[in-house]
């Protein structure tokens, strides 16, 4: 370390983890936050920074899945090298005596090839060298990873995922992860300038997300991070770098869902987010769908889909619904579809451009089809 800085200013190696596929959406998202040359690499983005930069992306980046931060590299050939490595960590910079943490290791073409014996070796050296105690149950995690003889080290900031924003109680039959939604939106162009309508919202968690944005709301505002529980903690700091102020919006956001139960979870998340006021909810099925009064913006749609929910015939008579109603009713709108069947996006008749690549998504891969301007 240079001296006269601190453990809170150093330059940290920090992996803002994505969904396989979105690496480079969540890129644009790092860069136009500001965060220092994000760079994407299989399974997330890569950027630099001190500890309130770790805390910044926990709290504001809507697409990262987790925050990583880097504590240690080194190369362990042998259990024995990678427990006097281990040992050398500077620990006490990172954990705390008093926190409990767990270990959880991986292990790839490597000599060292034993996962669990590779975590003991961890786990000990922190036990020993700090003093803080190791428990499966633990809410603070240690990821070890051995590579080609690298061993990484690495501190997961964020704990519960952060597609959990902390508002959301209804999570309905097959709700999209709300990092993912976010993705989605953006890899439509969306920005917040826009209303988004979601004619099958389930949980709402376009429409909600949509509105978030546009409020300027941070999507970390309501709950806490594994960083808390850290030695390079610093409440004062956090508090100060909470109080974003929101954005005044006057655009309205729509969802609808033919599901009562949906509506009603769609609505109390929505208060509970913070954005009840601009997000409209009703109960109707697709083909009593209108377009809303005021400029056109972006549909949003996660229909049902595959092996999930529902009969693959009904399916294509409900894709045939959507895309005739969107058709026939929102012309100047733009469409984002998120379907795991090509043939269903192509059931609608929409003119879709070509597909984005496959997400992984609940055992089944998904994909966003989107129009340009619709006619
Ligand atoms: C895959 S889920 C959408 C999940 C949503 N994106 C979320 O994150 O919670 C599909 C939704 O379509 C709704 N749906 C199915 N058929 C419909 C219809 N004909 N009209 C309106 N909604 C319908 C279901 O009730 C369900 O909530």
């Amino acid at each position: 370390m240079m001296p006269g800085t601190t453990q809170r200013d150093r330059k940290l190696e920090i992996f803002l983890t994505a969904p396989p596929g979105l690496e480079a959406i969540l890129c644009d998202e790092v860069r136009e936050a500001g965060f220092e040359a994000p760079e994407p690499t299989p399974g997330g983005v890569s950027i630099r920074g001190g500890w309130p930069e770790v805390w910044r992306a926990n709290l504001c980046l809507r697409g990262a899945s987790r925050v990583l931060v880097r504590v240690a590299e080194f190369r362990a050939m042998h259990p024995a090298q990678l427990d006097k490595r281990a040992r050398k960590v500077d620990w006490a910079g990172v954990l705390r005596a008093d926190v409990p943490v767990r270990v959880e290791a991986s292990c790839t073409r490597s000599k060292i090839y034993h996962a669990g014996a590779a975590a003991q070796r961890v786990e000990r050296a922190i036990t020993e060298e700090l003093g803080a105690s190791v428990s499966k149950g633990a809410a603070l995690r240690i990821m070890v990873r051995i590579e080609d003889d690298l061993c990484t080290i690495s501190v997961d900031s964020s704990g519960e995922l952060l597609h959990r924003r902390g508002h959301k109680q209804f999570v309905g039959k097959a709700p999209l992860r709300e990092t993912l939604a976010s993705l989605f939106l953006r890899q439509c162009g969306y920005r917040g300038k826009e209303s988004v309508l979601d004619p099958m919202c389930g949980s709402g968690s376009f429409v909600i997300e949509a509105a978030e944005i546009a409020a300027g709301l941070c999507p970390g505002r309501g709950r806490s991070f594994a960083f808390e529980k850290l030695a390079s903690f610093n409440t004062q700091a956090w508090q100060q770098l909470q109080t974003t102020l929101p954005l005044e919006t006057d655009l309205a956001f729509y969802g609808s869902d033919r599901d009562a139960g949906a509506i009603q979870g769609a609505i109390s998340n929505a208060e509970r987010a913070g954005v009840a006021k601009i997000c409209n909810f009703s109960q109707f099925a697709i083909s009593d769908l209108q377009r809303p009064e005021g400029p056109p913006g972006l549909v949003m749609v996660n229909p049902p889909y595959g092996s999930r929910i529902g009969n693959k015939k009904l399916l294509f008579g409900l894709y045939g619904a959507l895309g005739k109603t969107l058709h026939a009713r929102f012309s100047g709108w733009r469409v984002g579809l998120v379907t795991s069947e090509a043939g269903l996006a192509r059931a609608t008749g929409l003119p879709f451009a070509p597909p984005g690549p496959p997400i992984p998504h609940g055992g089944l891969k998904i994909r966003l089809w989107q129009t340009g301007i619709l006619p």
